[in-house]
């Protein structure tokens, strides 16, 4: 079939070549905001007259048919009309005759696809923005049920103080509540309508872009017609939005992955999010957590591909801009996807408080509370914390931790040391007695739980 752009070409086409830079393998995800487009586009060449209104309404007829069709599956895209653009339009021909040429007055594939990709990703992004509150929901709900669970804090890997587990999950939510303000932010950027910038310049048709941006739901409009075709800063925020959100998945993967194991044995994943080994039966492996962990990779890609796209193209636009479609709708999937499992994956997750508390009790993470409680006795810190160290040696040269050390011992270390000390060094206490505003004590974190709730109401 000739193309819809063949005028002034008379050399023969190649098919392979022809597939080379067709796109409709992968576009038609936009197929729907196409019509969408088209159709708030034909309205307004109707209201401004520039068509009759008897034929912009056979169009839409016609667009409103072709929405039919593709929600019933009955539309085959061929790559020889190369995009999803070329396919619809071939389609409406088919339906409505030589009318569907008049589509195409005023408007560029090059303002169209911009439209299109604005209207896909605002949608995405909304719906992810869902998932994140979802997920921040439940992590919340964890953290009330584990306000009192003790668990040890890390730094350097090695046991440092004890933490509320609650803490540590919430420690999560806060970042995840930042990455649902940023794609809330981000959506001022998406939200801005790039029809009517033609093919580069504008159009000498007496358009009205603010009218089709208002029957596509835009808040605004691109201001200058060079940018609005060849902008795709709106998909690179997108992507480094989803990197960052990847990221903290994939730290905490990385936490669970490692609570699951045999040295840790902290979580245990339910069966669903679990996987076994063909050749070792005792195996439960935590799959869903690697592979999160794995996909974060992949999104950094798709993040680095476009950026790389991006960083020679002279103005205006140019089909290296094709390109920037498979990576944000393999990001929009990878990230969805993963924020769903995730979030099932610890909404389900059961907590071993006992190995958790325990695992704070024969180690040193108290030793800060003698120290702390010396420097309350007037002893300087610096020489508390020289005191202490000599302790804490000790007792791993003997076999003992700080709770073991007789009083009397004590006393002749520091005559102000009284029976109190004991007390101190209990695990639940030390995490109890972190007061300290945004703290892990009790009620620092049951304050967090409170602010965070009334973020959800
Ligand atoms: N399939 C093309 C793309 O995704 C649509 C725009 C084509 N414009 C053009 N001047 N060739 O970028």
């Amino acid at each position: 079939m000739a193309k819809l752009w063949g005028g002034r070409f008379d050399g023969k086409n190649e098919a392979w070549i022809d597939a080379f830079g067709a796109s409709i393998a992968y576009d038609q995800a936009l197929a729907k905001y196409d019509l969408q487009g088209s159709k708030a586009h034909v309205s307004m060449l109707k209201k401004t007259a520039i068509l009759p209104a008897d034929e912009a309404d056979q169009i839409l007829a016609g667009l409103t048919q072709l929405e039919e069709k593709l929600a019933a599956g009955e539309l085959n895209f061929s790559v020889e009309n190369e995009d999803i653009h070329l396919n619809m339009e071939v389609f409406l021909h088919e339906l409505i005759g030589p009318v569907a040429g008049k589509l195409h007055t005023a408007r560029s594939r090059n303002d169209q696809v911009a439209t299109d990709m604005h209207l896909y990703l605002k949608d995405q992004v909304t719906q992810i923005i869902d998932l994140l509150h979802h997920l921040r929901e439940v992590l919340v709900t964890k953290a009330e049920e584990n306000v009192y669970t003790i668990m040890p804090g890390y730094t350097h890997l090695q046991h440092a103080q004890p933490i509320s587990f609650g803490h540590h999950l919430l420690a999560y939510y806060q970042m995840f509540t930042r990455d649902a303000a940023r794609l809330t932010e981000s959506l001022k950027r998406i939200d801005v309508s790039p029809l009517g910038a033609a093919a580069l310049a504008g159009t000498t048709f007496p358009i009205d872009r603010f009218y089709s941006a208002e029957q596509l739901g835009f808040t605004s409009v691109y201001e200058n017609s060079l940018d609005a075709v060849s902008d795709r800063d709106f998909i690179l925020e997108f992507l480094s939005n989803a990197s960052l959100i990847m990221m903290h998945l994939s730290r905490f993967c990385e936490e669970i992955i490692l609570w699951c194991s045999h040295e840790y044995q902290f979580v245990e994943l339910t069966d669903t999010y679990s996987t076994g080994s063909s050749i070792m039966p005792q195996k439960k492996n935590p799959d869903m957590a690697e592979l999160i962990r794995g996909k974060t990779g992949r999104v950094y890609g798709d993040l680095f591909s476009l950026l790389t796209i991006l960083k020679g193209l002279p103005l205006a636009y140019n089909k290296d801009l094709q390109e920037d479609k498979e990576g944000m709708f393999d990001t929009v999937q990878t990230l969805s996807h993963s924020l769903a499992v995730f979030t099932g994956m610890v909404e389900t997750m059961h907590v071993k408080v006992d190995t958790m508390k325990q695992s704070t009790e024969k180690d040193f993470s108290n030793a800060t509370e003698l120290a702390d409680y010396l420097a309350t006795k007037g002893v300087p810190f610096r020489q508390a914390h020289e005191i202490v160290g000599k302790l804490v040696l000790e007792g791993i040269q003997h076999g003992h931790y700080l709770q073991d050390i007789p009083l009397e011992t004590y006393q002749t270390i520091h005559p102000a040391i009284t029976a109190d000390i004991y007390e101190k060094l209990d695990s639940t206490n030390a995490v109890k007695n972190r007061h300290s505003f945004g703290g892990t004590g009790f009620d620092q974190v049951l304050g967090q739980i409170e602010r965070a709730k009334e973020t959800f109401q």
